[in-house]
């Protein structure tokens, strides 16, 4: 894992849309994982201002969401299809057919939740998987006690998270999530924590055990992890000088040379 601390929400949004706009660099048609919640408002405000630049063109990229409520009526201002459209798709040039979100009134739950993990073999997997985390760890809606290796399915919201999304235990009890070995397939993964709400979970996520009490846990088996954070959701982190330490040197290990120099 590779744990970027920065001072200002600013730049953790940076940071972020920048691995993003880099695979679309590289690859036009590149699939974006993407996630959402309020942490996400940041880097999509950030990568529409790009856009609009013209510095990224997302005509070629395609999208996959990782989750939505289930029963709920897409065109729901609550809903994950309004979340995207207003704060993301209708700003950039995304083309709708390229655009996936799980859809929250399937006739066949388990039907669709087969199609969606098809759909996303079909585009040959996700390049850059964005994901926020839930206080008590999750990512996408896999809650602790989730399958570490689960595919897309229904899952059970619990009261933490309805209070965190809906301000009450009211709220859709369901959701369809992309599983936690479906997240595990993305080339590569940028988890992004800001507030100290977030920083027990970010602790245990990056220093506790592998463990399905904390979903994102699993992350550290991931080969290609970023997680960025704002000081106030690395706080809890018991080595977070040596995070600090190693962002600020990365650049020596890359180019051995300057490692020399630095010595003379
Ligand atoms: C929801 C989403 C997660 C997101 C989490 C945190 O539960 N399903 O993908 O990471 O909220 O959201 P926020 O950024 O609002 O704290």
């Amino acid at each position: 894992m590779e744990i970027i601390i920065f001072s200002s929400e600013k730049e953790v949004f940076e940071e972020a849309s920048s691995r993003v706009v880099g695979w679309i660099q590289k690859k036009p048609n590149a699939v974006l994982g993407l996630a959402t919640g309020k942490t996400m408002l940041g880097i999509y405000k950030n990568l529409i201002a790009r856009h609009q630049k013209g510095r990224v063109d997302f005509s070629a990229a395609r999208t996959v969401n990782l989750d939505e409520y289930l029963g709920m009526d897409p065109e729901d201002p609550l809903s994950f299809h309004s979340y995207m459209f207003q704060h993301f798709f209708r700003h950039v040039n995304l083309k709708r057919e390229n655009i996936l979100i799980p859809d929250p009134l399937p006739d066949d739950v388990e039907g669709e939740c087969e199609a969606y993990e098809k759909a996303i073999r079909d585009r040959g997997g996700v390049d850059v998987q964005l994901l926020g985390i839930g206080r008590d760890g999750h990512i996408g809606f896999n809650e602790p006690s989730s399958s570490l290796q689960a595919r897309t399915r229904v899952k059970t919201l619990t009261d933490e998270t309805l209070k965190d999304n809906f301000g009450s235990r009211k709220g859709p009890r369901f959701a369809i999530t992309m599983g936690i070995g479906t997240i595990m397939d993305a080339r590569e993964i940028i988890l992004v924590a800001l507030g100290t709400e977030k920083a027990k979970a970010v602790s245990s996520m990056v220093e506790g055990p592998v463990s399905a009490s904390c979903p994102a846990s699993v992350l550290q088996l991931h080969p290609k992890v970023k997680v960025i954070l704002d000081t106030r959701a690395a706080h809890l982190l018991e080595r977070k000088d040596y995070y600090v330490w190693v962002w600020e040197h990365k650049k020596e290990a890359v180019k051995p040379h300057l490692l020399s120099r630095r010595k003379k």
